[in-house]
């Protein structure tokens, strides 16, 4: 079965912009506290339950997957974009990187003590992330916390360029208040939020819990 045509443009996207994006991400992500903040906040959650294991699923590079391996959980990354993933094992080869979609992960059914989407849910058109969240809540185990980071507002940006390359991907900024509703209609409740400005639109971090 063919995939949806919005898989293929963010993968062939990403395997193009790869070491462009890492170089510019990885250091940002250095001068991001409030994230780090609730990265830390969801690793000791995470540690006083089973301790993980974790996706980051959407890894990119891997320096979120490697952030939180550092904190003390057992992460592993998962990417569409077979480039990102060949970097994220590079720089990180002691951690487990896989390709995969997070529309359809190679997990059974409650084997995540957590997982994380950071920047990485925006690819997926807004009609489609009630199937998204179904599939995070079904790897989840009871008591799971899902952390997903987001560009806030209420639109699709289909750039020409990104990175310093031609991309042919969609990019939604979401609201807030929509996302924490469908996750507590997938059954993961939301348990805190965090809102801060950035460089072109405000960002939202969201963790929620999967209900028992
Ligand atoms: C903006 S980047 C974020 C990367 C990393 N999480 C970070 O914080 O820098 C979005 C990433 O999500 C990945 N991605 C988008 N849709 C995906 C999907 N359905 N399954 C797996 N990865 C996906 C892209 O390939 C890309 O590496």
């Amino acid at each position: 079965m063919s995939e949806p045509a919005h898989l293929t443009a963010t993968r062939a996207s990403y395997d193009t912009v790869a070491e462009d994006y890492t170089d510019l991400i990885t250091a940002l992500f250095s001068k991001e506290p409030l994230g780090r903040a609730m990265l830390a906040a969801f690793a000791e959650l995470v540690r006083s339950g089973g301790g993980g294991p974790v996706a980051d699923v959407g890894c990119g590079p891997g320096h979120v997957t490697a952030h939180l391996d550092a904190l003390g959980v057992s992460a592993f990354g998962v990417d569409l974009s077979p480039a990102m993933v060949a970097i994220a094992r590079r720089r990180h080869p002691k951690l487990r990187f896989d390709v995969g979609s997070m529309t359809d992960l190679d997990c059974v059914d409650g084997e995540l003590d957590g997982l994380v989407a950071w920047w990485s849910i925006i690819h997926t058109p807004p009609d489609e992330l009630p199937a998204l969240f179904a599939e995070f809540h079904r790897v989840l185990a009871p008591d799971g916390h899902v952390l997903v980071g987001f560009h806030v507002g209420d639109e699709c940006l289909r750039p020409e360029r990104a990175y310093g390359h031609p991309v042919t991907y969609a990019a939604y900024r979401l609201p807030p208040e929509h996302i924490a509703e469908l996750l507590n209609q997938a059954g993961l409740r939301v348990t805190a939020q965090l809102l801060s400005e950035g460089k072109k639109c405000p960002l939202a971090c969201v963790l929620a819990r999967k209900q028992i």
